[in-house]
């Protein structure tokens, strides 16, 4: 038997054995990748199936500063790059310096206008943003099985809080008011990223507990990015219209731009990058929505990010009613599958008072006495939620290329 013949099997039986103890569905995209690249904010392009696309250009270079030790010299210099506007630090590797010049430029199609647009949406909507990437992405990252193994067998897999800090970074970023400005970090952080995705790419496979359980020989393909943007912006806008908040094309457009910029600074191809809202909602249809399942990395994952509220309010915030929150957001099968208990209070009060509730806020219907109580109850929820991952960004985050994997 060759050596991937006998992965191959290797594989198999591992899968099988957890298929069967969860009794999940195939996770891997069954159908051929037809979405169209007219749909893109190129336009066009090769029409290329993005799952056998990863990032050539930084995926050997950072391959080939891990394989020859430069790694903690270039994450040592890197630390001092914070801010958008900044020069490179002198002394990184000549092949990287020009691969990250080239890498942090916004990409020709971005529009100011929009980005200053997405800012003011970001201030006006930040409590319902706050709760959404937390509850409905956050959670949604452990259902992505893909996502859930490499991040679980990764380094950051051992400190899942440390690690779940560092993402919520970009989110914090991308909403800030200076995200792509000269003194913001939105650039920086989204370049980072990349270079940690390539690294992760080149470790992974070199798991043999990842080789065991992923289905994919490289992880983090194109389309792989796309899947985890989806449950991004993609995901809070379908919430945001569902719970009927009034979003000015303008603003909703604007908030979709800020996300093209940062998939292209994370090194998706234009081609892939949705140029509209129906756009990315078909392609959702697509990569996304077939490929949520429950694995057993994920739950662990799930059950961290559910105990996070502990360190903020352990009344609002307890397990079991951010367990309700994330079973009303991505419904009874996710919940499920997540091992997340029903509540026996939250869950119909979220399920019958949330939409009333954000009506009220929303000014589209008064508080009368029946609606009060609930009103301040999840009003007092939305606050503090929006906080959770806030309150773990209070030390300065440095995201740093891994060389190694989870040590198991
Ligand atoms: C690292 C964001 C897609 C797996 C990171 C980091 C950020 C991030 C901010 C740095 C944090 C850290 O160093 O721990 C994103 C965004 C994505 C995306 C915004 C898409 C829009 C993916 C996908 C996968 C993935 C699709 C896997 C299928 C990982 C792993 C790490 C990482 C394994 C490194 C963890 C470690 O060992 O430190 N990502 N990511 N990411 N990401 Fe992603």
């Amino acid at each position: 038997m060759d050596r991937l013949n006998r992965r191959n099997a290797l594989k198999a039986g591992g899968m099988l054995g957890v298929a069967g103890t969860l009794g999940l569905a195939a996770t891997a995209r069954a159908e051929p990748w037809t979405w169209s690249p007219e749909g893109s904010v190129a336009g066009s392009g090769s029409g290329l199936d993005p799952m056998t696309v990863w990032d050539p250009e930084a995926d050997q270079l950072v391959a080939g500063l891990i394989d020859r030790g430069e790694v903690p010299k270039v994450n040592e210099l890197l630390r001092t790059w914070t801010r958008n506007g900044q020069a490179l630090p002198a002394g990184l590797p000549a092949e990287l310096r020009d691969f990250m010049e080239y890498a942090r430029r916004l990409p020709q199609w971005t529009d100011p206008g929009k980005l200053d647009t997405a800012i003011s949406f970001n201030k006006k909507r930040g409590l319902y943003l706050g709760v959404l990437y937390g509850f409905a992405s956050g959670m949604m990252s452990t259902v992505i099985p893909k996502e859930a193994k490499a991040v679980y067998y990764s380094k950051g897999g051992h400190d899942l809080k440390d690690r779940i800090t560092k993402t919520a970074k970009l989110g914090y970023d991308i909403g800030s008011s200076n995200a792509y400005a000269a003194d913001g970090e939105m650039i920086v952080t989204c370049v980072k990223t990349r270079l940690v995705h390539a690294a992760v790419r080149h470790l992974l496979p070199q798991s043999p507990h990842w080789v065991h359980s992923a289905e994919e020989d490289i992880p983090i393909s194109q389309n792989d990015i796309m899947v985890t943007w989806h449950s991004l912006p993609t995901t809070v806008m379908k919430h945001l219209n569902n719970w009927k908040v009034p979003i000015p094309t303008h603003e909703s457009e604007a908030f979709l731009h800020s996300w093209q910029v940062a998939g292209h600074l994370l090194g998706v191809r234009d081609e892939y990058i949705p140029k509209s809202w129906p756009d990315a909602n078909s392609q959702a249809a697509q990569v996304l929505d077939p490929i949520i399942a429950a694995t057993p990395e994920g739950a662990k994952l799930a059950d961290r990010l559910l105990s996070l509220g502990a360190n903020i309010d352990l009344s609002i915030l307890s397990k079991p009613i951010l367990g309700a929150f994330t079973r009303f957001l991505l419904g009874d099968k996710t919940a499920d599958g997540l091992s997340i208990p029903r509540e026996p209070v939250w869950d119909p009060l979220l399920q019958f008072a949330w939409g009333p509730f954000i009506a009220v806020r929303e000014g589209a219907l008064s508080i009368v006495p029946p609606l009060e109580d609930p009103y301040w109850l999840l009003d007092e929820f939305l606050r503090k939620a929006a906080l959770i991952y806030l309150a773990e960004l209070r030390m300065p985050i440095s995201i740093e290329i891994p060389t190694m994997n989870r040590d198991m």
